[in-house]
């Protein structure tokens, strides 16, 4: 079935091609996000799921289409992107280790012009990652992976997402940190948010998710309800270890 481009439609990629140089990494993926869904994109080291939250963030160069809340943005600079409202928290985290935690959430507001809602916005993040508040004048590098994962999620909420896009969230992090972040991700979007999520870790994520979709080699081999995907059997081999 294709999406249509209305209203219920955060995110719709159609036909995404990107390269490295000349070597292609996504031949013509094509997924969508709905309005209040959560969507898990899975697959093997180098299938290109960083590749592809690079190129819809407009940080590489793509041929498709890109389009949010019906708004074309492929080949849009990064910020007018971010700026949309749709949200890269990137692999690794990338946090400014030498800045304090709530500098770090503030940097995630930079582009907000609604300058007094940015100091609720910044209580919100210490009530929904208890964590924070406690840090909030440590530096960010000071704190344990998986403190700093939450804060790396927070500083992206901070900018008011419409679409957030996380990139392997519970990488490298203790099993109790992934739960707490993954139960903040079930609140918000209870409350309308609507991620995409890439992860290695395919049972937490289709746990998460509604919905989820399959990469490899550049290619979308398999999509549908999270729960069909956790019984197939093609996946619960090669993903879930049964
Ligand atoms: N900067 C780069 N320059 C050249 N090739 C790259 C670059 N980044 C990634 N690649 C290649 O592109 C392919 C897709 O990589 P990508 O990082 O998107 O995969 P991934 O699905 O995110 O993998 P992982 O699960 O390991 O994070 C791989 O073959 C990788 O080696
Ligand atoms: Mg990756």
């Amino acid at each position: 079935m294709s999406p249509q481009h209305d209203g219920s439609m955060a995110l719709h990629v159609d036909q995404l091609h990107a390269a490295y140089g000349s070597v292609p990494v996504l031949e013509g993926v094509s997924l969508h996000v709905a309005a209040g869904e959560i969507v898990a994109l899975i697959g093997p080291n180098g299938a290109g799921k960083t590749t592809l939250l690079r190129a819809v963030s407009g940080l590489l160069p793509s041929q498709g289409r890109v389009l949010l809340q019906g708004r074309e943005l492929q080949g849009r600079a990064p910020q007018l992107i971010v700026q949309a409202g749709l949200i890269h928290c990137p692999e690794g985290r990338q946090l400014f280790a030498d800045l304090s935690v709530e500098d770090n959430l503030r940097l995630g507001a930079h582009l907000r012009r609604d300058r007094e809602a940015i100091g609720a916005d910044v209580e919100r993040m210490g009530t929904l990652f208890p964590v924070l508040q406690l840090r909030r004048r440590q530096r960010a590098g000071s704190m344990s992976g998986g403190e700093q994962q939450m804060l790396a999620v927070a500083r992206a909420l901070m900018s008011r997402p419409v679409v957030l896009m996380l990139d392997e969230p519970s990488f490298g992090i203790a099993p109790l940190m992934v739960e707490r972040i993954f139960s903040v991700l079930r609140q918000l979007n209870a409350e309308g948010l609507s991620a995409l999520v890439v992860e290695q870790n395919a049972r937490a994520a289709l746990d998460l998710a509604h919905r989820a979709y399959v990469l490899e080699g550049g290619r979308v081999v398999l999509e549908g309800p999270s729960d069909e995907l956790a019984s197939h059997p093609g996946v619960r081999e090669a993903y879930l270890g049964l």
